[in-house]
């Protein structure tokens, strides 16, 4: 197995919703977990529209009110983070096809991350809440919470953490 830490990329259009909510989410599992020192947990977006940015303000609203920070700066996806990361994890099945697209092979390890929301019923997509309401922003929270504790319980028992 490889050493160092386990490299983890959360990826979505802009960089500013749903994939800095999903990092700042792991890290505060891991975190709580001991575990900070093996995880390298990273985010980016598929576009350029939002590059420099912070994360959108009701994101921000909404996962400070559930005690998350969120932090960085929007930036966009290059082939090396994917080729680099051990998980990359896509929040919609375009943002999958999209990730797919730019890596011209080991495509085999990015998945989706409500394969792991217990919850998901069938649903395989973090929607994209920047055009919808307030509620739409607190069950992204809630999906990706419950999905990144899966990933993270599934992680530790594949790497035996
Ligand atoms: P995200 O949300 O992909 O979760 O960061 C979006 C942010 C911006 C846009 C779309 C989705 N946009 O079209 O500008």
């Amino acid at each position: 197995m490889e050493s160092g830490p386990i490299h983890i990329i959360f990826v979505c259009l802009g960089n500013i919703c749903r994939s800095p909510l999903a990092a700042s989410v792991f890290r505060r599992q891991v975190a709580r977990a001991g575990l900070s020192d093996s995880f390298r947990i990273d985010s980016a977006g598929i576009s350029d529209y939002h590059v420099g940015e912070p994360p959108d303000p009701r994101m921000t609203e909404t996962a400070g009110r559930h005690g998350v920070a969120l932090t960085g700066r929007a930036r966009q996806v290059r082939e090396l983070d994917l080729l680099d990361a051990d998980y990359v994890i896509a929040m919609d099945r375009e943002n999958r096809v999209d990730i797919l697209a730019l890596m011209a092979d080991a495509g085999s390890h990015v998945r989706l991350l409500r394969a792991w929301d217990p919850d998901a019923a069938g649903e395989p997509d973090v929607p994209d809440p920047y055009y919808g309401g307030a509620e739409g922003f607190e069950q992204v929270f809630e999906m990706v919470e419950r999905s990144c504790r899966a990933l993270l319980h599934e992680i530790r028992e594949e790497r035996g953490l």
